[in-house]
């Protein structure tokens, strides 16, 4: 076998430049385009993160509007895509139904094929427009619920809500909400980024790099993460439970999911803004008990361990406490990456090569029938 060395999974190999944000696991910052991730969570509407993770800047107040009014006008599900949807089993993963929807927009929109700047913009536009709603009535038929329609006198975050659960909810729990949307929106070539950018750097549309990255989303080393932190709170049920179930869990070398980062390895910096928008929900809900449960964990394994919660461990109790199903945690995080992938796609095509790494063939030598 040739000696040459194998970065395995990739790490620590930078693979391309990006301008649209900038993780520096050193000082624990995020930025989204030069902003640190905590002042947009405090200060900023979802969709104007969007936009600045698109266009590099944030909107001014008659762009923000534009791209309200167009967003607003965009977000009833298509006839089509609800028959689909009615079409699958109730048992199919709502990733399975997340990814089926995006592929199935692809199919049915007609600039497809267009490659443009342009024409991807507003397709990025109309995917963040639509995903809610996708993701929102695949909820409401597991339930046995009717859709939900829009309503445009709703932003974003209060809309999502509405559509998910029939009734307005309180600005507290829609605060939450947007906190979770914006810091989920984008993290440099995480794995369905980099899934992405290499469908883009084949010249394939849009909606298949879409596609393809909520694929790569659902694992449970990625985005499913969220998912089975809610499993292991309901394995767990109490504190007092935390130290026997995680003496079990490191017996058998099981991962402690919400725990651990690829690139940060002192903290992940979106946990404290999203704790703190998790301890909001806590005490709106009045469910002190899981706080604790919470802490519990966290303190108990970062002892034990040294590892750090990452953003899916408080997302997960928050999208619980939010009255999510927890199949459906994992699709809210599309809902706010798709503005993530998309710039990256816009990025890629702006400055393509072919993403083709090699292999070293470690198989069998030359040999002959
Ligand atoms: N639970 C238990 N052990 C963990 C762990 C976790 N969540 N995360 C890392 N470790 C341990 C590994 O077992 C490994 O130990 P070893 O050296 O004794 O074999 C060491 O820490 C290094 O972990 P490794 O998985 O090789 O690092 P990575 O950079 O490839 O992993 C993750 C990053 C995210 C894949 C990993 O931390 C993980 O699986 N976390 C759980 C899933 C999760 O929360 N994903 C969401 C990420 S935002």
């Amino acid at each position: 076998m040739e000696a040459k060395e194998i970065y395995k999974g990739l790490a620590g190999v930078p693979v391309d430049y990006t301008a649209i944000s900038k993780v520096n696991a050193e000082t624990n910052s995020l930025l989204y385009r030069g902003y640190p991730v905590q002042e947009l969570a405090e200060r900023c509407a979802f969709e104007e993160v969007a936009l600045l993770l698109w266009h590099g800047e944030l909107p001014t107040a008659d762009a923000l509007a534009e791209f309200t009014a167009f967003e607003r006008a965009n977000r009833a599900l298509p006839e089509r895509v609800q028959q689909l949807i009615d079409d699958l089993p109730v048992t199919s993963h709502p990733m399975d139904v997340v990814r089926t929807a995006v592929s199935v927009l692809g199919a049915l929109d007609e600039t497809t094929e267009d490659n443009s700047e342009a024409a991807n913009l507003l397709k990025s536009k109309r995917l963040f427009a639509a995903l809610p709603a996708v993701v929102a009535y695949d909820q409401r038929r597991r339930r046995g619920e009717a859709l939900v329609e829009p309503r445009d006198d709703l932003d974003y975050a209060q809309n999502f809500l509405w559509m998910a659960f029939g009734e307005e909810a309180a600005p507290e729990v829609v605060d939450a909400f947007r906190v979770s949307m914006v810091l989920y929106a984008e993290h440099s070539f995480n794995a369905s980024t980099f899934t992405a950018r290499v469908i883009a750097s084949t010249t394939a549309d849009l909606y298949s790099a879409v596609t393809g990255a909520i694929g790569a989303l659902k694992g449970a080393l990625h985005g499913g993460a969220n998912e089975a932190v809610m499993h292991a709170f309901e394995e767990i049920g109490s504190a007092e439970n935390v130290v026997p179930w995680l003496d079990d869990a490191l017996e058998n070398k099981r991962k402690i999911m919400g725990f651990g980062h690829r690139v940060y390895k002192h903290g992940d910096s979106r946990v404290p803004t999203m704790q703190a928008a998790m301890e909001r929900m806590i005490a709106y809900y009045g469910r002190e008990d899981m706080l604790e449960l919470y802490r519990t964990l966290a303190g108990e394994f970062l002892e034990r361990k040294g590892i750090y919660p990452n953003l899916d461990y408080p997302a997960g109790p928050t999208y619980h406490l939010m009255g999510f199903d927890t199949q459906t945690f994992t699709p809210l995080f599309v809902a706010a990456r798709v503005t993530g992938w998309t710039a990256h796609v816009l990025e890629q095509n702006a400055s393509n090569a072919l993403i083709r790494p090699l292999s070293v063939y470690n198989g069998p030598e030359e040999r002959h029938l």
